[in-house]
């Protein structure tokens, strides 16, 4: 679903989150659909957000980029009345379940305390408006996680699925989604939550499966696949998420969730093998020679993550039937496009595998 630029008045908004994997691409989708809307960024720059992924845009004078913490109310609070601000986009969180294992503190003071701050500073700001105060937005960008996990003939996870989160990460934006709720129920704030599934595409940090399968092949490293690979994850591509938000920042309800997913679960080592079938496809076209072939001969299987969920799935049709959204892109598809971008951008991947990063990366792997 799609607004033409015609059918809507011009919006300012604050992207948190802007310069990570899922904001990029939403701050990206936003700058080409909308050029005469005002674009603001706010995000820390932790080890996850990436300024050069905005360089192009920056340059073209699509949007203003501003540093800081989403937990800094002073900052949001003049941010949101200098820049006029009527929709908030929030994206920024810590979002790897592993890290979240390994220091949970972090993911309950940006995801919990950091969205709070931004409601109460977007209630002071949405409170005192002037004019057309219906118009404005506050959009939660959440996960499936937070349902916990299923077995696998359970059905899928709709709206009204009990929260049942299991790892810091997931606990930490379960909370922040009830912050958001309560913000409705009991300001009436115009607040919409997007629950969604395991995302991909461009932009992706190395950590994250998908990218980490990606660059080890392309490095020749091992692929380490947890437990006994046969957990499940419904897998959505990242512009198809994009599409979702803009249509829900649109034409949702304030007040509701929306559940968001590609209707595509598999199997972690059946995604992996497809990940390596398609590298050592795509890597002849691109003239690249890979260090070892086939590239499923480096798969390894390891030590389980602790607390790993099983399967998540995601019953999608609240927003299909309401709002006429629904994904675009087959997996097989989005695939192939995110391993093409791989081989093509290590440009952009290779500077994040950085000392701090191979820390991490023994800590979670062993060395
Ligand atoms: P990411 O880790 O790639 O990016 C997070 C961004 O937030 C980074 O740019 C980081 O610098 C910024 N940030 C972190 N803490 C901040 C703070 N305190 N103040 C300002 N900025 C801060 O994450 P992502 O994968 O792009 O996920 C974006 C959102 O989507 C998250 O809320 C996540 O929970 C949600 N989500 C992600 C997925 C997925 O598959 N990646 C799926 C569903 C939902
Ligand atoms: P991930 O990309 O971390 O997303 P999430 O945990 O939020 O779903 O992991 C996706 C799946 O892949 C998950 O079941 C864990 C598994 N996985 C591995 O098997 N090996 C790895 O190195 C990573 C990072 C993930």
């Amino acid at each position: 679903m799609t607004f033409a630029p015609s059918d809507r008045a011009a919006r300012r908004l604050v992207i948190t989150g802007g310069a990570g994997f899922i904001g990029s691409n939403f701050v990206r989708h936003w700058c080409d659909r909308y050029p005469t809307d005002r674009v603001v960024v706010l995000d820390a720059l932790t080890y996850a957000g990436n300024r050069a992924t905005l360089a192009d845009l920056e340059a073209g004078d699509r949007l203003r980029f501003v540093q800081g913490d989403i937990g800094d109310r002073a900052l949001v609070d003049q941010l949101l009345r200098d820049e006029q601000i009527d929709t908030i986009a929030h994206f920024a969180a810590e979002s790897h379940v592993d890290r979240s294992i390994l220091g949970p503190a972090a993911f309950v003071q940006t995801n919990v305390v950091g969205t709070f701050t931004l409601l109460e500073a977007f209630r002071h700001h949405w409170q005192a408006a002037e004019g057309d105060r219906d118009r404005y937005r506050f959009l939660h960008v959440s996960t499936d996680e937070v349902y916990g996990s299923l077995r696998e003939t359970d059905p899928a996870f709709t709206e009204t699925t009990p929260y049942a989160p299991n790892s810091p990460y997931s606990a930490s934006k379960a909370g922040s989604d009830h912050l958001v709720r309560a913000y409705f129920h009991t300001y009436g704030m115009p607040v919409l939550t997007t629950n969604c599934s395991n995302n991909y595409g461009p932009y992706h940090f190395p950590e994250k499966l998908i990218p980490l399968m990606c660059i080890n092949i392309l490095l020749g490293k091992p692929l380490p696949v947890y437990g006994d690979g046969q957990n499940v994850r419904d897998w959505l591509y990242v512009r198809d998420h994009c599409t979702a938000i803009e249509t829900v920042i649109h034409r949702g309800q304030p007040g509701e969730t929306y559940n968001v997913g590609g209707n595509n679960e598999v199997r972690n080592l059946d995604l992996v093998k497809l990940l390596c079938g398609l590298m050592d496809e795509l890597a002849l076209q691109y003239g690249v020679t890979l260090p070892q072939s086939p590239s499923e001969s480096l798969i390894t299987f390891v030590a389980d993550r602790p607390g790993h969920d099983r399967r998540y799935a995601i019953d999608a049709s609240k927003i299909k039937r309401e709002l006429g959204w629904e994904p675009s892109v087959t997996v097989e598809e989005g695939l192939r496009q995110t391993v093409a971008w791989y081989l093509q951008n290590e440009a952009w991947w290779k500077p994040l595998l950085s000392p701090a990063y191979q820390d991490y990366y023994s800590q979670v792997y062993g060395t």
